[in-house]
């Protein structure tokens, strides 16, 4: 394979987009960010992407960790993709200078807006609306695809950098950092049922059954796969996701979480 893609994704937005890339491409692999981590990830593509979710304006801390465990030559080529709900804040500036302190350059950075998935804020947005946002993504990868095989080198979309230096950098610097501790906040109502879903979905193994009710182990990565795929909706967060409509990309499946 020519590419390969990694990508993290909760809700399946990154997997669904990884997907349509890589058809796009069609010499592309597509690999789960937590099923290469722990290994020793030998890359022998000449063209990387890494597709994320954007968490807090920035990366999620599993796709930074991995970054910095990536072995590359400065020979290949490196883009990122990054989706969002709305304000992707620095996240691709952030990216970009990670992988310039490892001596790469990034050729090009795009940001898609897709179906927000932080339920403690806001609900599933209507259906209508959602397809509107998946159709642009799909015109949007028929036109980066060629850009990618080409190998272009491409202006990187991000936000202007002032507003790195105040708003998100404080997401970044304080907020995200802690962010594997914010488990803290999820908890079951009565609907559970011990199905062990929750267990199953998450992709760092951060959750067990004890008594037949979820535990989670501080090692969270906000993905909140747990929390959209309960199959009772008995999984929370907080005190405002009781009753909020839940999100998962239509185009994805349950056993593209579990297997
Ligand atoms: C913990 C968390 C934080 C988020 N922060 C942001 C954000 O700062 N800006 C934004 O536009 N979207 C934010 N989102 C929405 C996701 O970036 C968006 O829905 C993404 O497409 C989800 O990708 P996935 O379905 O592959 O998991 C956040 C979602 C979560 C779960």
């Amino acid at each position: 394979m020519k590419t390969t893609l990694f990508y993290f994704s909760g809700t399946g937005n990154c997997l669904k987009l990884s997907r349509d890339l890589a058809k796009e491409l069609k010499d592309a692999s597509i690999v789960f960010i937590p099923d290469a981590i722990n290994s020793d990830i030998k890359i022998s593509s000449e063209c990387i992407g890494i597709i994320f979710p954007v968490y807090c304006f920035g990366a999620p801390l599993i796709v930074t960790e991995f970054i910095n465990k990536l072995k590359l030559d400065k020979e290949k080529y490196v883009f990122v993709i990054a989706t969002y709900g709305g304000w992707a804040g620095s996240a691709i500036a952030q990216l970009e200078k990670q992988f310039k302190n490892k001596g790469i350059m990034l050729s090009a950075g795009y940001g898609f807006v897709m179906p927000g998935n932080y339920t403690p804020f806001y609900g599933a947005i209507p259906t209508d609306k959602q397809n509107k946002m998946f159709d642009r993504e799909i015109n949007k990868i028929k036109k980066i695809a060629p850009l990618i095989k080409e190998r272009k080198i491409s202006k990187l979309e991000k936000n202007l950098p002032f507003i790195d230096f105040s708003v998100t950098r404080l997401f970044k610097e304080i907020i995200v950092p802690r962010l594997h501790n914010e488990d803290k906040g999820f908890w079951v109502d009565s609907r559970c049922n011990g199905c062990g879903v929750c267990v199953k979905v998450c992709p760092v193994n951060n959750i067990e059954l004890r008594d037949g009710k979820p535990v989670w182990l501080h090692k969270c990565e906000q993905c909140f796969a747990c929390l959209q795929w309960c199959p009772q909706e008995a999984l929370q967060c907080g005190k405002n996701t009781p009753g909020r409509k839940r999100y998962r990309n239509p185009e994805v499946a349950l056993q593209d979480f579990t297997e």
